[in-house]
């Protein structure tokens, strides 16, 4: 009898373990009909599925099947051979016709169950008119709306994955070995180096500051030398409000804040300018920390700790520089709660500068990174992953940007932010004050906030020098934008077929619940009405967690590894009034040996880069088999290689390279 033939082409992932040596069976199934489920044995038998193998079956049926809607994989054990895990990349079937059906897969199968994959072309809810895919469609939503669960970690917080171990997360969200054995390494040895020179047990103060160099050269970056060098100097405060790893409090200060009395006669002595002038000419800048007002400290090594909400006032000056020209360290202005100039004296002045820096730690960790960043990109993968199939376009665009995101989530629930967290032991809002900052914190988190044209915008910081976080940030938020609305116009026709998807409704609907609790003050949707609206959403989704996790992130141990530039925690009070400073007081109010050696250790775990980093816009698993998402690809890393040139020429006259968004330095999703 004649047979209709297709071949069958089995791609194993080339991954540490992926390879099986158990028995892998498929089903096709098409519009006309299904064939046999066929033991897929051929001339490379045992070794069809080893890392990285590509093998080719055919598999005959009666009939043709029609159109190609999904395979059924399976995979049982012999006898002798264990069940082992698999990871298929993907299966191309070739029709007798010679028409390629590609079905991507990327995910573990650890089970001897049968397996569902949707062929690769992308399809919205209400035109997967198919009874078998549209059946699949709801069999997997079924599946994933159990395999991941939201859960409450802290209330008034956003919400994050159900998982009491990082076993729980499914196969398909968890590091590779590559990912765990290297974090795990640079956990215990960071530590451990340390150790060695009997640091991390000592609860000394520091007894002078070139001590403290000792401990800074285990490890070290070209930045953090620089800023071992610089950190006293007004000039490099005032630039990591721009470029430093918190580029994100900063704004424009055209009246002062009632609790901030600051007089001509104090900022500007000699007349040279004019404050209220200045202000009318955008020249005068501010960083309150408001949100730490009030926030109760910890313990450490049985000491009080202390933590300001210093309001702070900057000055353009004629040779665009960012100059500190007033530090008020606490939010009520008392005769207690001096108002520090740099005319103070020495130890003064960068006392002040130090209670400012190390409110920075505690504003940069949680606000900026931890909530805006590690939390939402949580949020956003749960929501795609309970509601968005891996058919549906939105699912092929936005899961490569979610990779590690829920494991090191976890992570840092366990080891940063616990009980017993390194965070928790080691900084001075480490426990409740944590908690408090946190909430505090979402009352800020709007959607204009998240997008960085109109951040900026709010901010006022258009047109300020040197800020190359602005420059880079807008040109990546534009490249990405040009790239979403490729895409999702491919699929999204006119607002109607926005308005008519129910999956995508759920997927916002979730993160508005789930993300920014309700809220409607935040601004971000609660449901997508146009697709000018769900274009900019999505590249609100990868900026955040590509771009603006890089910028926040990367840079944790070169400005912060040379502890006095950030303490993660004072241990005096600040001085109540002026002329009370020294050098043996400043160095009793930075944190502790052991204090110091946990957070350099800490901080180099967070910056250090993985070996199976994937940059953004790389996208080594093919989700999109159709031409026209593929060739939009292409032209998005075309993009991001220009900007990338671009960036490395700027920087090359730089006395600081602003490095932490080139594209080719930007992970694709919060892995760290
Ligand atoms: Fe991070």
């Amino acid at each position: 009898m004649k047979t209709v033939d297709y071949k069958v082409t089995v791609y194993t992932g080339d991954l540490v373990g992926a390879t099986t040596l158990n028995n892998v069976y498929i089903k096709l199934v098409g519009t006309d009909g299904e064939s046999q489920r066929q033991w897929l044995i051929g001339l490379k038998w045992p070794v069809a599925f080893i890392g990285g193998e590509v093998s080719t079956f055919t598999v005959s049926c009666p009939t043709s099947l029609g159109k190609l809607v999904l395979i059924e994989l399976d995979k049982q054990r012999l006898p002798i051979i264990l069940q082992d895990p698999w990871f298929p990349a993907k299966v191309e079937v070739e029709s007798p016709g010679g028409d390629i059906y590609k079905f991507p897969i990327y995910r573990w199968i650890t089970d001897s169950e049968v397996h569902h994959f949707r062929e690769g072309k992308a399809l919205r809810v209400f035109e997967d008119s198919n009874h078998l895919g549209a059946y699949s469609r709801e069999k997997e939503l079924k599946q994933r709306s159990e395999d991941y669960c939201w859960d409450v970690y802290i209330k008034g917080i956003p919400h994050c994955i159900k998982a009491d171990n990082p076993l729980d997360l499914p196969t398909e969200v968890r590091f590779s070995f590559t990912k765990t054995t290297e974090f795990a390494f640079t956990a215990s040895t960071g530590l451990a180096e340390l150790n060695l020179k009997g640091l991390a047990a000592s609860q000394e103060s520091w007894s002078n500051i070139d001590e403290i160099k000792q401990v800074f050269w285990v490890k070290h970056t070209k930045m953090s030398d620089y800023v071992q060098k610089h950190w006293k100097e007004d000039a490099f405060f005032g630039y990591q409000f721009l470029n430093g790893v918190n580029p994100m409090l900063i704004r424009r200060c055209s009246v002062l804040p009632s609790n901030f009395p600051v007089t001509n006669d104090m900022v500007f002595p000699k007349h040279q300018f004019n404050l209220e002038d200045e202000m009318k000419n955008g020249n005068i800048f501010l960083c309150d920390y408001k949100r730490l007002d009030g926030v109760e400290t910890r313990l450490i090594n049985g000491k009080k700790q202390y933590l300001m909400a210093p309001l702070v006032l900057l000055h353009k000056t004629p040779n665009e520089k960012l100059m500190p020209i007033a530090i008020q360290l606490k939010q009520t202005p008392t005769d207690d709660n001096p108002i520090f100039l740099p005319t103070d004296s020495e130890y003064d002045w960068l006392t002040a500068k130090i209670f400012v820096r190390s409110a920075e730690f505690s504003e940069h960790q949680l606000n900026v990174h931890l909530l805006r960043t590690h939390l939402l990109a949580e949020v956003f993968a749960v929501s795609l992953l309970r509601n968005i199939p891996k058919v549906h376009p939105l699912y092929k665009l936005l899961i490569p940007h979610t990779r590690y995101s829920l494991q090191i989530n976890y992570l840092a629930r366990k080891l940063l932010i616990s009980k017993t967290g390194v965070f928790t032991a080691f900084a001075a809002s480490g426990g409740e004050g944590m908690i408090t900052i946190l909430r505090n914190s979402l009352s800020s988190m709007t959607y204009r906030s998240l997008c960085i044209p109109e951040d900026i915008a709010d901010r006022g910081l258009e047109t300020v020098p040197n800020f190359y976080y602005r420059d880079d940030g807008l040109r990546l938020w534009e490249i990405i934008h040009r790239f979403v609305r490729g895409i999702l116009q491919q699929y999204y026709k006119n607002d109607i077929e926005v308005q008519k998807d129910s999956e995508l409704q759920k997927w916002i609907g979730d993160i508005f619940e789930h993300g920014f609790l309700s809220k409607p003050g935040t601004g971000i949707p609660q449901r997508f009405t146009t697709v000018p609206e769900l274009v900019k959403f999505v590249t609100m989704v990868i900026f955040t967690g590509s771009c603006q996790h890089a910028a926040v992130n990367s840079g944790q141990f070169d400005y912060g590894g040379w502890m006095p530039n950030t303490p993660t925690s004072l241990q005096q009070p600040p001085p109540t009034k002026k002329g009370t400073t020294n050098e043996a007081m400043l160095l009793k109010t930075l944190p502790d040996v052991n204090t110091t050696a946990q957070g350099m250790a800490t901080l180099w775990l967070l910056s250090k880069q993985s070996s199976d980093f994937v940059p953004l816009g790389q996208y080594p698993e093919e989700h999109f088999t159709e031409e026209i998402p593929r060739q939009l690809i292409k032209d998005f890393q075309a993009e991001l290689k220009t900007l990338s040139s671009e960036i490395k020429d700027r920087n090359s006259i730089l006395d600081i390279p602003y490095t932490y968004m080139d594209p080719t330095e930007v992970e694709n999703s919060v892995a760290i």
